[in-house]
């Protein structure tokens, strides 16, 4: 099985006054794993139906391959599809839900049993057939599904929330078994998930949907690095946001005021900003909470930003300070879990230093 690349151009569907999707631009690569990842209502579904054939478009155009479906209907697209429900015939056996997509294709009988024991096998699932869905766990379940979908062999599997419905050690393993059958089998697959710690699991890139349209698109890595605005920076991984001004920009770098709280140092004028803050300038900056690190008293002379400990949350394999800057803000902190350290508690004044690179800016632009 090969994937093939898909391609959305211009792309936009209208429900009478509700835009569902605006003029989306996406290229996904043959073999890739890209996610579409937003929170409820931003178009995800509405975007992998319409790539399914089973919404038509308002506008724009779909490529599959070198081939343009646009309105080409759903069976002659060859696209695999598990929704999140599984979605099974609760009246056929397993094997014969598995066989399902072949025999509307009409496949012929020798072949059939060959391939839904090949598809079965694909997930573990080989000495199941004869059973009921109702037979089965919900992540055999969805396996089944994840089975019918790819029992045809198509370059492309959607996924629309496959996961939502199992419990999170389920989900976790799940995510797991389906990444590694698309490298296995090089199928392109796009995957709908309002679960940023999945979709930072199993992508290739991510695909940050809002409102119908495109956010920002990336590897896991650019998009929890780099993100391109405050709502991908909120939505991709945890952050603390900080309203600064401005106070200096020049050749030693960046100096941001936070008020009472104290302030923060820049090397350099962040790259990804269109042009170098100006003294008096608002901005609003981003600090995930691992790259924090908490100072106690002695630590340190001066450090830029002073707190008081306000809560201590154990997590297991990390811990969450929340700290009270002298400002009001609350920051989140998270630190490994070292069994030699002492910590800071409940009550504490503590300082913070943030290093240069691991902070965020953006204009302060209300979004
Ligand atoms: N059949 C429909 N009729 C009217 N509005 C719809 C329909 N399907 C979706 N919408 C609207 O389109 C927007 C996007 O929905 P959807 O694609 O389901 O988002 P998501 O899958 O990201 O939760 C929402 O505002 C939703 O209410
Ligand atoms: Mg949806």
């Amino acid at each position: 099985m090969d994937g093939a690349s898909v391609s959305v151009r211009g792309l936009g569907k209208r429900y009478g006054a509700v835009r569902a999707v605006k003029g989306l631009g996406i290229e996904v690569c043959s073999g890739e794993f890209l996610s579409l990842l937003g929170p409820s209502g931003s178009g995800k579904t509405t975007l992998l139906m319409m790539i399914a054939g089973f919404e038509m478009p308002t506008e724009g155009a779909i490529r599959i391959g070198d081939r343009d479906v646009t309105y080409v209907a759903p069976n002659r697209r060859n696209i695999g599809m598990v929704f999140q429900r599984y979605a099974l015939f609760p009246h056929m056996t397993v094997a014969d839900n598995v066989a399902f997509p072949l025999r509307m294709r009409k496949v012929v009988k020798a072949e059939i049993a060959r391939r839904v024991a090949d598809a079965l096998a694909l997930v573990q699932l080989q000495d199941f057939g004869k059973r009921l869905p109702s037979e089965l766990s919900g992540g055999q379940q969805q396996r089944v599904a994840v089975a019918r979908a790819l029992v045809f062999e198509p370059p492309v599997l959607l996924m629309d929330e496959p996961l939502g419905a199992l419990d999170k050690k389920l989900r976790e393993q799940m995510q797991i078994e389906i990444k590694h059958l698309q490298r296995r089998l090089g199928v392109t697959v796009i995957y709908v998930t309002h679960d940023q710690e999945e979709a930072l699991t199993m992508s290739d890139r991510i695909a940050v949907m809002r409102n119908g349209s495109l956010e920002q698109i990336g590897s896991p890595i650019a998009l929890y690095d780099n993100p391109a605005t405050p709502f991908v920076a909120d939505f991709v991984g945890k952050t603390n946001f900080l309203e600064a001004v401005c106070h200096s920009c020049n050749g030693t770098g960046l100096e941001f005021g936070l008020g009472q709280s104290g302030f923060i140092h820049l090397k350099e004028c962040p790259p990804t900003l269109p042009s170098p803050p100006r003294p008096g300038d608002k901005m609003r900056l981003a600090v995930r909470p691992e790259q924090i690190r908490i100072l106690r008293p002695g630590d340190s002379d001066r450090p830029p930003l002073n707190g008081v400990v306000e809560a201590v949350i154990f997590v297991g394999s990390f811990r969450t300070f929340l700290v009270r800057l002298a400002g009001g803000e609350l920051i989140h902190v998270q630190a490994g879990t070292d069994h030699g350290m002492a910590y800071p508690q409940e009550g504490e004044r503590v300082g913070l230093t943030i290093p240069s690179q691991a902070v965020q800016v953006f204009p302060d632009r209300r979004q």
